[in-house]
């Protein structure tokens, strides 16, 4: 395959998690990929260094995606170094518990700015740009359908984001591009564990009827289908990930 005819894929909060894992199996599909990082340059860096060694292509990109012009950044530089872009992941997002009596202004803002915010503003640049034939594939969580206390300001952001999806599947459709949501259950990155006891990770991982956490390949897997050509007809859905939790 020459360059021309290689995919482009930008993957948003690639250094570390599942953003990592999707940036790698894009890459071991053919794709080249846009390593966006907000703080972590050396996990970015050292995993295009990896892929590169594997023959692929890959671009690290620092960009805040929770600022106005984070997602634009990372166009401008996958257009610049590799092309048109193909595959929009908009996967960065945080996660601050919290019953909603005690959420403070601020922590609502920084999640609806990353969570909402960077994912809106990834669709109206994926709608503007994306070649025809394109995918976008964005982060929801299965909290949406658990709903359970603490979880109300994450859930709606993911909530929001899968009204978006639904939506901007008919928006784009006539252009042959698929728009689709990922929604894992407990996954084991960071996110997940932070705050977590030993004792309370493995209860969830027990309560999963595969008697375990997913992995970040797990969802990689998914994603990379949504993003392949025999993923074509499958718009505005999302696809929870989570070994059967809801
Ligand atoms: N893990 C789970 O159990 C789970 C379950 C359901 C849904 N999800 C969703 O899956 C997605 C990935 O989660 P994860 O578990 O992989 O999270 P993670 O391990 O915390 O990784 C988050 C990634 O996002 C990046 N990031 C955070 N803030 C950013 C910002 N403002 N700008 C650019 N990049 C930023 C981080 O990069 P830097 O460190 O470089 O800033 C990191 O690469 C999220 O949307 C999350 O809501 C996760």
């Amino acid at each position: 395959m020459s360059e021309h005819d290689q995919r482009v894929a930008i993957v948003t909060g690639a250094s570390r998690g599942i953003g990592a894992a999707v940036a790698r199996r894009l890459a071991k599909d053919g794709i080249a990929v846009v390593v966006n990082y907000g703080r972590g340059r050396e996990e970015a860096e050292t995993m295009v260094g990896q892929i590169e060694a594997a023959g692929g292509r890959a671009l690290a990109v620092q960009a805040d995606i929770g600022e106005p012009s984070g997602v634009r950044t990372l166009f401008e530089a996958a257009e610049q170094t590799f092309g048109n872009v193909n595959i929009l992941i908009n996967n960065a997002g945080m996660m601050r518990l919290g019953r909603l009596a005690e959420v403070d202004d601020a922590e609502f803002d920084v999640q609806v700015a990353l969570n909402l915010g960077g994912v809106f503003r990834g669709m109206r640049e994926g709608a503007r740009r994306l070649q025809e034939g394109g995918r976008i594939v964005s982060f929801s969580s299965s909290v949406v359908g658990l709903c359970q206390p603490a979880y109300g300001v994450y859930a709606a952001t993911k909530a929001a984001v899968e009204a978006m999806t639904h939506v901007l599947a008919k928006e784009l459709g006539g252009r042959g591009i698929t728009v689709n949501a990922v929604a894992p259950g407990p996954v084991e990155t960071e996110f997940f564990l932070a705050g977590k006891s030993e004792e309370q990770v493995r209860a969830v991982a027990e309560a999963n009827p595969f008697g375990r956490l997913g992995q970040p390949e797990d969802i990689a897997e998914v994603v990379a289908y949504l993003a392949s050509p025999e993923g074509r007809w499958i718009s505005g859905q999302v696809i929870r990930a989570n070994g059967g939790i809801v």
